[in-house]
Order: structure tokens, then sequence, then C-alpha cells
């Protein structure tokens, strides 16, 4: 892919970690019907692969928001757009995520869900980019890979909704971002 600079995970290691999770999450939810539940819709590739990988009964559901402009990224401030299908009261939650990166999309969903009162709440990461974390205290129990501080795509993750469909995971071409930049100015 032309507008790669570098693949940071292969579809094999992204595999084979993935597996990891489902293994973990497996033994650690035994027992108990866990609710996955995934934000639309960056984390898709990622749920349904996880999913695969549990061999204990699960249930997903979907939720898909919208920011409101940069200002709002800031306070973490999210629309929402779809909301659940399903009750969560009670059950054992799994936010399923692609990337965390400030912290502060997922803190506003776990507030969100946590006045629902869930028996349990937990975020199951792919990614995770502490480096520019402004919301630290978040109950992380599964992260694929910690990651440098550069943008990335693939598997999922989109640069202006493209790219999501590369099977691996990459940082984009500076040039990439450049182009659009110039475009949008
Ligand atoms: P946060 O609220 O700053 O943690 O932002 C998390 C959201 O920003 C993710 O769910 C992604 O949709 C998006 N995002 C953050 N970093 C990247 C990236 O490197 N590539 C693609 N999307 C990203
Ligand atoms: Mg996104």
């Amino acid at each position: 892919m032309e507008d790669i600079e570098e693949i940071l995970f292969t579809e094999d290691q992204i595999a084979a970690r993935v597996e990891e999770i489902g293994r973990e999450i497996s033994r650690d939810y035994a027992g108990r019907t866990p609710l996955l539940i995934s934000v639309l819709k960056g984390a898709v590739y990622f749920l349904t692969d996880l999913s695969r990988t549990i061999e204990i009964p699960i249930a997903f559901d979907f939720m898909a928001i919208t920011s409101y402009g940069s200002a709002a990224l800031q306070s973490g401030v999210v629309r929402l757009i779809k909301d659940l299908d399903m009750e969560i009261t009670g059950r054992d939650v799994l936010l399923v995520e692609d990337i965390i990166d400030t912290g502060l999309t997922a803190g506003y969903l776990l507030r969100l869900l946590q006045a629902r009162s869930p028996a349990s709440l937990h975020i199951c990461t792919l990614l995770d980019r502490p480096r520019r974390r402004i919301l630290e205290a978040l109950p992380i129990a599964y992260r694929g890979f910690e990651i440098p501080d550069l943008f990335v795509v693939g598997y999922g993750l989109d640069y202006q909704e493209r790219y999501r469909q590369l099977p691996f995971i990459g940082v984009l071409k500076e040039a990439v971002l450049q182009e659009s930049r110039l475009l949008r100015d």
C-alpha cells in the first residue's frame, strides 16, 4: 500500500494476539456470559475476530458516537448517535475499543454505561497509546499492543474514513496527512 510508511503489526501478529486475548477472556469470564460492547466503526474488525476466539457464551452490542468538534474533544463530550439495543443492568460488560489515546472517549462511555449499573465493567482495547493520555484511571483489563506516538490506520482504524480495510496496522505517510491538510485549508 503506497500510502503506508511502515507496518507496525502484520495480519498474523494481530491474529495471534487476538487469540491470546480471547483465551484470557474465556478463562476470566468462565461461567458467565459477558456482553461485549463496541463503538462503531473502528473496533468492529477487532470485535468480530475476537468473538470467534472466545469459547464461552457471549453477546455483543453496538453504540455509535460522534464528537462535537475539536473543542469538545478536549472535554471528551461526545454525542450518542446510536444507543445499545440491550439492557446492561446486572451484566458483565466489556467495552471493546480499537485504540485508547487521550482516554476521553472511553471515559465518557464508561460513565454512560456505569450509570446503568452493570455487574462489572472493563475495557478491552486492541491498541494503547499512553503517550497522549489525559484520563489516567481507566479500567483497561486487556490490551493488544502498546504503540508509540504515531497515527495508525488499518484493521478498522481510519484516516478520514479510509484505510479501515487494510488487514494490517500501519503508520500513514506524513505526505498523506499533509496532502489532506492542504486540501482542507
Ligand atoms: P481518545 O478519546 O483520544 O482516546 O480517542 C480515541 C478515538 O480516536 C479512537 O476510538 C479512534 O476512533 C480515534 N483515534 C485515535 N488515535 C487514532 C489513530 O492513530 N488512528 C485512527 N484513529 C485514531
Ligand atoms: Mg474512531
